[in-house]
């Protein structure tokens, strides 16, 4: 349970002797890890109310069963749908609405990502995906998720400073990781170890205080690569390897994952840049259903280290962050191009389960834009690394060949999504299979942190709390067990 906000006691700034501006935004001197530079003013603008925030462009009107017509308003977007309010219906009408999967619904307001699935468009703060892929890095777009603008040098100064020095973990971590089974899947452990951060940031976290929820963002997004890595080492009985800050992002990551105390591992440019780029791919996709199950355990006021462990066992499943694991399975299932029909058969078959893993997508019914991005980037790597003959990419490309020219396919609009891709590239810079989920966990925790801070920091949060239709027993006398049938 958060605790009440607390009375903020703002401590008078001392009087320091005249200082040039300048110095302003250099290193402080002092503390164990050199100079934190100066947080800069004014981070992000408080939300605003509803009132402000919803433009009216229309009404909907409703009629049940020819009675008198309810009228909804219907909110402007930026850009995409519209929306009908229909908050009021329930005490207009004494009905539910029933949408199961949320298929024609929006669950909140946000201002973070934009997606436009019939055109393959997304979006984060208004920056197109492929751009952000191409110029930035993850942590600058970590910040812009978080604060809404691309950092200034500053900012990103002072932004990349604090999430270094957040990378440790509390050394009480270890022996959590140690209780699991070694052969436990890393995505089982991620979930516990992540959610288990509340013990270490509980009492000192009011989900009220805007410091301290920055607090709680910076030392999530720092925290993943770490917790992610012991994972891994944990996984293949070697010692946990400590952060290095002298290493960006990714190669931290990396060196955390390769490194051994006995040897130095020197981090490959190619791999930790490719790194970047999948990393700021998968950093945010508006509703998905990991990022609603943050929401909405966050929307009790719970611990958000809790929140974001539950975020991660959404992500688990093969339909959603599971599927670039189920990718990899399933080519290796299907073996060799010559198989390939038979797969598709099977697709067809509708007494049959099967699914293509890495094609389709709730949103997407066109290209993926971020399966667009790592197509290339799939072939780039695998070029640099000189594994263009991986026959795993063979069995990918012609399969992908296949289906998109496929009626099945094509009347579905099943295009590959940026798991179908993601997994082969994983593959080549030699990151185990059971860890690729793991590492759409790291890159999302950025998504999920904004947007439960934009959730809290909206004053009309409410509770979430769906209803539902009933469709079970009527009420019945009970009958002891003696005189059941
Ligand atoms: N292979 C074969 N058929 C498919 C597939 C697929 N991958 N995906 C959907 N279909 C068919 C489905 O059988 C149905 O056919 P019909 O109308 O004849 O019954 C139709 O397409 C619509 O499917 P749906 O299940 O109603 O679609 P959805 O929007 O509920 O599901 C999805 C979206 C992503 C769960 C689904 O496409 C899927 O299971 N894909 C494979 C798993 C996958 O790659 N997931 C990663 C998504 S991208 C990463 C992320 O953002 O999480």
């Amino acid at each position: 349970m958060a605790k009440a906000a607390k009375k903020v006691v703002k401590a008078k700034p001392k009087k320091a002797a005249a200082k040039p501006a300048a110095k302003k935004t250099a290193p402080r001197k002092g503390g164990r890890t050199g100079g934190c530079p100066m947080r800069p003013t004014s981070l992000s603008a408080p939300r605003k109310d509803n009132a402000s925030r919803f433009k009216t462009v229309g009404s909907a009107q409703l009629t049940i069963n020819g009675g008198k017509p309810v009228e909804f308003p219907i909110y402007k977007a930026v850009e995409g749908q519209d929306v009908i309010d229909i908050q009021k219906l329930y005490a207009a009408t004494g009905h539910f609405t029933f949408d199961p999967g949320f298929l024609s619904t929006a669950s909140t307001d946000s201002e973070i990502t934009f997606i436009d699935g019939d055109k393959g468009i997304l979006r984060y703060r208004g920056y197109d995906i492929a751009d952000l892929a191409d110029k930035s890095d993850f942590l600058e777009t970590a910040y812009l998720l978080l604060y809404g603008d691309l950092p200034n040098k500053e900012q990103a100064e002072w932004f990349r400073y604090r999430v270094t020095h957040h990378t440790m973990v509390h050394e009480q971590l270890q022996f959590l990781y140690r209780g699991f089974p070694r052969r436990a899947h890393p995505m089982a452990i991620m979930v516990g170890a992540v959610a288990s951060l509340s013990a270490f940031y509980h009492d000192s976290l009011d989900i009220h205080n805007a410091e301290e929820r920055e607090l709680a963002a910076l030392r999530i997004i720092a925290k993943m690569p770490t917790l992610a890595a012991m994972a891994y080492k944990y996984s293949i009985g070697q010692p946990f390897v400590y952060p290095d800050n002298k290493l960006g992002f990714a190669e931290n990551f990396l060196h955390m994952m390769f490194a051994t105390p006995a040897e130095e591992y020197k981090v490959n440019p190619i791999i930790a840049d490719a790194m970047e780029k999948i990393f700021i791919l998968h950093a945010d996709h508006e509703q998905n259903a990991s990022t609603s199950t943050v929401r909405l355990s966050g929307s009790s006021g719970a611990n958000p280290f809790a929140c974001i462990g539950a975020g991660i066992a959404t992500l688990w499943g093969p339909a959603h962050g599971g599927a670039n694991e189920a990718v990899i399975l399933q080519l290796q299932e299907i073996g060799d191009v010559k198989n390939i029909p038979h797969f598709i058969k099977r697709v067809k078959d509708k007494t049959d389960n099967f699914r293509l893993m890495g094609f389709g997508h709730r949103v997407y019914k066109n290209y993926d834009p971020r399966a667009s991005v790592l197509r290339k980037a799939c072939y780039d790597v695998l070029k640099e690394l000189g594994q263009e003959d991986e026959p795993l990419l063979k069995i990918a490309m012609e399969l992908e060949k296949i289906a998109l020219s496929d009626p099945y396919f094509i009347e579905r609009k099943l295009y590959p999504n940026v798991d179908f891709y993601s997994g082969i590239i994983y593959r080549a810079l030699g990151i185990p299979t059971n860890m690729f989920t793991v590492l759409f966990a790291v890159a999302r925790s950025a998504g999920w942190i904004a947007q439960w801070k934009e959730m809290i920091e909206d004053p009309t949060m409410k509770i979430g709390r769906p209803r539902q239709l009933f469709l079970g027993a009527k009420p019945r006398k009970f009958v002891p067990v003696t005189k059941r049938k």
